[in-house]
Order: C-alpha cells, then sequence, then structure tokens
C-alpha cells in the first residue's frame, strides 16, 4: 500500500513529520510518502523521506508569476505531486497540462477527483494514479472506507474500465491502519490522508498505527 501525507497548510513541523515517515518507511512493507507546502519541499527531502508536492500548475518556465513550475518542485527533491486536489480544483484542460508539465519533468502523478465519473476522466488523462476524496468527508475523520464504501469500488471499476495500468487511491478521513486494510480491502492501492497524520501530538505514533496491520 501506498500511503501519502498530505500536510496541506497545517501548522505542523514538516521536518519533524518528514523524519517520521522516514523512519516508519523502514519498518514497514509499504511505501510512505510525505505532501509538504512547497516553500517546504527541499527541506523536507532532505530528510531522505520520499516527497511529493501538493500541486504543479499547466506551465513552462516563463511568464508565470506566482504558479508553481514542475521543474522546480523537482529539482527541490520531489518525485511526484498531486494534481487537482478538492482544495485545488482545476479545469480539466489544466489538469491535462498540469499531468504533462510534471511527466516532463519526471514527476509521479496521483489526479484527485471527488466521485467515480471524475476518476474515469481523470485516468483518460493518463496518469500514474488517481485518487478518489470524496470532500464532505475530508478532515472529518470519518473514513471514506466506512462512510462510502460504494465510492471507492465505483472509483475503482471506472478507472480499471478507462485504464488498466491506472492505480487508484482512496482518501478522506482516514487515520487507522484498520480504515487503510478497509481501503485495500475495496481495492484501493494506496490512500491520502492529512490530519491523522499532520494534527497528531505524536506523528511516529500514528503512522505507526497506520502501518501496523499491513
Ligand atoms: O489529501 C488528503 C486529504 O484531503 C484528506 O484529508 O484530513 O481527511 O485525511 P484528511
Amino acid at each position: 500500500m501506498f500511503v501519502l501525507v498530505n500536510l496541506k497548510t497545517y501548522p505542523c513541523d514538516p521536518v519533524a513529520v518528514a523524519e517520521a515517515v522516514r523512519d516508519v518507511n523502514e519498518t514497514t512493507d509499504a511505501r510512505l510518502a510525505v505532501a509538504p507546502q512547497a516553500a517546504h519541499l527541499e527541506r523536507v527531502a532532505d530528510t531522505g523521506a520520499e516527497t511529493w508536492a501538493q500541486h504543479v500548475d499547466p506551465i513552462e518556465h516563463g511568464s508565470n508569476t506566482g504558479h508553481t513550475l514542475a521543474e522546480s518542485v523537482a529539482n527541490a527533491g520531489a518525485v511526484g505531486t498531486l494534481i487537482n486536489h478538492s482544495e485545488q480544483r482545476l479545469k480539466l484542460a489544466d489538469i491535462d497540462g498540469s499531468v504533462q508539465a510534471a511527466e516532463r519533468a519526471g514527476l509521479e502523478t496521483v489526479v484527485c477527483a471527488n466521485n467515480p465519473a471524475q476518476i474515469g476522466a481523470a485516468a483518460a488523462l493518463g496518469p500514474d494514479a488517481v485518487a478518489v476524496e470524496p470532500p464532505a468527508l475530508i478532515g472529518t475523520g470519518t473514513p471514506v472506507s466506512q462512510a462510502d464504501p460504494d465510492i471507492v469500488e465505483d472509483a475503482v471499476d471506472a478507472a480499471e474500465s478507462v485504464d488498466n495500468d491506472v492505480s487508484v487511491l482512496c482518501g478522506a478521513g482516514i487515520s487507522t491502519g484498520d480504515d487503510v486494510v478497509a481501503a485495500s480491502d475495496l481495492g484501493s492501492e494506496g490512500v491520502l490522508l492529512a490530519s491523522g497524520v499532520a494534527k497528531a501530538d505524536d506523528p511516529t505514533a500514528a503512522l505507526e498505527d497506520l502501518v501496523d496491520p499491513l
């Protein structure tokens, strides 16, 4: 299972969480990675934790004030990027452009979507993975795998009907090892989560609990 910890703009110490991700990754067959804010990418990557960007824009070098260039996050140490997170929605053409920009820079891609129909559209753009996250469950602590298992299974079916090679992840409300196992049982190859680790008093313990049953 792939466990990608999105730090959003939570007021956690990104280096401390990254060190926990790095250390717990050594103890498990699961693959752990962390997605800090763009400004923290280099310091986080320097810990040795697998580091992802939260977003890249559909742009090249040039006149793009305030945008995030895929090559810049790759140079800062990111190996992959989220695209179209629920909190950073893009138009379809811009999702396509961001996937192409990320691939140009050698970044692995996870395109997020709200529901199975959008998962199908996202899979058609050729990312490495898609992630279904019902917005209403994000940050609630109620896991998608429990509150809406059909959405995960339907997302897996939607992605497979478009592209058998695309991985499907799920996210929203996931915070325990049981949630990760439930996601796996529904056909998900990984989970996206944030508050369960970024807001935890002890991120290492939270990560250990997540991967314990795997
Ligand atoms: O990117 C993961 C995120 O949207 C889920 O957030 O806090 O429900 O784990 P959370």
